[in-house]
């Protein structure tokens, strides 16, 4: 088992990270207990592959469980599951010093994570990750929240978990898309700062997403190590912390135009917005015209999305794109603001990027889709 550390003061956590981790859930989470009792929440799919193994291994420390299960997909992450969840962990009398369980992948954690923080003003939760994306993202840093009708995780709060849980043997539950889409938040860690992370994945990337358990656990690790050191240093995001949107005003803009659907997952939109970002970056001349190149043979080589042409069915032309982005909640005084980098490993925030420059890389990327 590999140990990440979140140092934030009396807020700091450690992320767990290996194989067999829910099957001793029990003895990881005791510590914690006040009382020998929990409550978890999860979700319907996540529940059927992995709660009687938590179940299990939490009784057999004796600690009493009660479980909810919400319906599963992004729907959930809404006012009217928020008020059932915080509803049900007060009904199962809850306190302040007590520990909630969020098992699931990023809906279930950003949304029980939510819960807890107003819950009594705030109570502890442990994160146990299932997804790819969950372990490697959403399940380290804090921020928790729902979407709204005007957008997503627009609601929120920053709220620390207690103890982070992931069990890399989950990810053999996922399907192949899935997991995929996880891994594209795994290449942005290498694209935005660990030039030999990404050389690493390069080459062991096909053997992880195969099924390789030691390539797993070092993706999910130095992921994990690269979160916890940016969140340790900028955990509201006044600053560094925003290059983790590496790809991501890109992908907002795909995501909307393509209804948050089937048609493009959040990994897959973050690993073609990274793509993306590498080409507006060579067109600024802020690095090489053979980074994005490499960065897109990566994603093919993985048997990613890659580009526009990788979206099925229509989207609307650059404009809109660009107009798109302009909602993102990111942009600050009505400016553009993307992250470029400058080589592979050397991501920055820049400010009031040229909207011709992003409207030619679009455009491009349009040319390269066949109609
Ligand atoms: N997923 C981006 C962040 O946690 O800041």
């Amino acid at each position: 088992m590999n140990t990440v550390a979140v140092v934030l003061g009396d807020r700091s956590y450690e992320v767990r990270i290996g194989p067999g981790l829910i099957a001793r859930a029990g003895a990881e989470i005791t510590p914690l207990l006040r009382r020998k009792r929990v409550a978890v929440v999860t979700d319907e799919s996540v529940a059927t592959l992995h709660l009687p193994a938590l179940t299990a291994a939490l009784e057999a420390e004796g600690i009493a469980v009660s479980s909810l299960a919400l319906p599963p997909g992004e729907g959930t992450k809404n006012w009217e599951n928020l008020a059932r969840c915080t509803e049900w962990l007060l009904e199962q009398k809850v306190e302040r010093r007590d520990v909630v369980l969020a098992l699931g992948g990023g809906v279930i954690g950003d949304l029980v994570g939510f819960s807890s923080a107003i819950l009594r003003r705030g109570v502890r939760f442990v994160q146990l990750p299932t997804s790819l994306l969950a372990q490697v993202d959403s399940s380290v840093g804090g921020k928790t929240g729902i979407n709204t009708a005007q957008g997503k995780n627009l609601v929120g709060a920053f709220h620390q978990p207690a103890l982070v849980l992931a069990d890399i043997d989950v990810l053999a539950t996922l399907p192949d898309r899935d997991l995929l889409s996880g891994y594209g938040e795994v290449v942005k860690y290498g694209l935005l700062g660990d030039a030999a992370f990404f050389d690493w994945l390069e080459r062991d990337g096909p053997a992880l997403r195969a099924g390789d358990a030691a390539a797993r656990l070092r993706a999910v690790t130095r992921s994990v190590e690269m979160k916890a050191g940016i969140v340790s240093r900028d955990e509201t995001e006044e600053g560094e912390r925003a290059l983790l949107n590496l790809g991501h005003t890109f992908c907002h803009a795909l995501e909307k135009a393509t209804g948050y659907s089937d048609r493009l997952l959040h990994g897959e939109g973050v690993a073609i917005g990274c793509a993306l970002a590498f080409e507006l970056s060579a067109r600024l001349g802020l690095c090489s015209q053979e980074d994005p190149s490499r960065v897109r043979a990566h994603l093919a080589d993985m048997g990613m999305k890659v580009d526009l042409a990788d979206i099925p069915g229509d989207l609307p032309g650059s404009d809109a794109l660009i107009a798109l982005m302009g909602q993102d909640k990111k942009v600050i005084d009505g400016r553009l603001r993307f992250i470029l980098a400058r080589g592979i490993g050397q991501a920055f925030v820049a400010e009031d990027v040229p909207g011709d420059a992003v409207k030619a890389v679009l455009d491009e990327a349009f040319r390269r889709r066949p109609r």
